[in-house]
């Protein structure tokens, strides 16, 4: 009788990449995920496809002499994600590679867009640097692009410069309802990219709006995307449930940093079980109407199903 099921094939894992060889860095907010570069990544992802995760997205660790006002860096070629991204498809071919369409972790001052003289961002020039990032990205065998900016119109832009140079092929899954969070400190301290002056309330929802996340997703459609996807997760399940009873798109959610390690903090403390925490979460995401679950979690879920099935675990 039981109506929702998880299993490998809903998870997306999700990595933070860093530059250089055999490097691992813990991340103090996030127990069990960490910074790894692109030769361990590889290891990771192997084992996730043997796992049964049919995708993975990735993040990039900028060093700080990287990063400058315009975010260049986001469009090397030689970048870390291009890289990782090649270095993937070669020796995983048939994992979907996802990465995210997005000027943040590029820029010194933190923000998703160009900006102006009044420290305004700058939508429609962001929305150019998005579209040629998006083709540095396709160029370097991702399957899907993530634009997670929140600008608007840049689907309609990414997937027109994309098919123009005969990527038709990349798929957008657009980050249509994302929500100006307090649950993403964590990721920013993740990829040192806290906003240095102002905030991103100019660009992502403000967490009051439920009828606009709607909008958003009915507008990102309209130019393109291939996927819709709602963050975070377990605050918006109420959006999830009706964006998903508006669109016949696929449609994704992301379990965000902070909601990872507040269930980590709690468990931390043997105030709850970290299983069985992540895995009711993550169902609960599926029973709201998700068809795939972007989540740093989904090790930690796999080995709860595998108990499960087992019937180690008497659920
Ligand atoms: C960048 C981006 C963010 C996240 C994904 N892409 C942070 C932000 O918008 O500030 C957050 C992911 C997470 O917290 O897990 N645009």
């Amino acid at each position: 009788m039981q109506e929702a099921r998880l299993t490998a094939r809903d998870l997306v894992a999700v990595y933070f990449i860093l530059d250089g060889e055999k490097r691992r860095e813990a991340i103090a907010s996030m127990p069990g995920v960490e910074r790894i570069s692109i030769d361990l990544l590889i290891e990771e992802a192997k084992k996730d496809y043997k796992y049964g995760i049919p995708a993975i997205a990735l993040f990039p660790v900028i060093s700080i002499e990287k990063k400058d006002e315009a975010g260049s860096e986001a469009l090397n070629p030689e970048g870390i994600i291009p890289k990782a991204l090649r270095a993937l498809k070669k020796e995983i071919p048939q994992l979907c590679l996802i990465s995210d369409v997005a000027l943040d972790p590029f820029t010194s001052h933190g923000h998703d867009g160009l900006i102006g003289d009044n420290e305004e961002i700058l939508n429609d020039a962001t929305n150019e640097v998005l579209g040629k990032m998006a083709l540095v990205l396709a160029q370097a065998g991702v399957d899907v692009v993530a634009p997670s900016d929140m600008m608007d119109g840049r689907i309609g832009h990414i997937r027109k410069v994309l098919d123009g140079k005969n990527f038709s092929h990349v798929s957008i899954l657009s980050y249509a309802a994302k929500y100006a969070s307090a649950l993403y400190a964590p990721f920013r301290m993740v990829l040192s990219s806290g906003v240095k002056f102002g905030n991103k309330k100019t660009y992502q929802m403000d967490p009051a709006n439920g009828r606009e996340a709607l909008l958003e997703c009915a507008l990102d459609e309209q130019e393109g995307a291939d996927m819709l996807m709602v963050k975070p997760g377990l605050l918006y399940l109420d959006i999830l449930r009706r964006v998903r009873e508006q669109t016949q798109l696929p449609l994704a959610v992301f379990m965000v940093t902070g909601e990872y390690s507040m269930i980590m903090a709690a468990a931390q403390n043997g105030w709850l079980d970290e299983k069985k925490a992540f895995y009711e979460a993550h169902i609960a995401f599926k029973r709201a109407g998700a068809d795939f679950i972007l989540t740093y979690a989904a090790r930690k879920v796999i080995a709860y199903l595998k108990e499960i099935e087992s019937g180690l675990e008497n659920f």
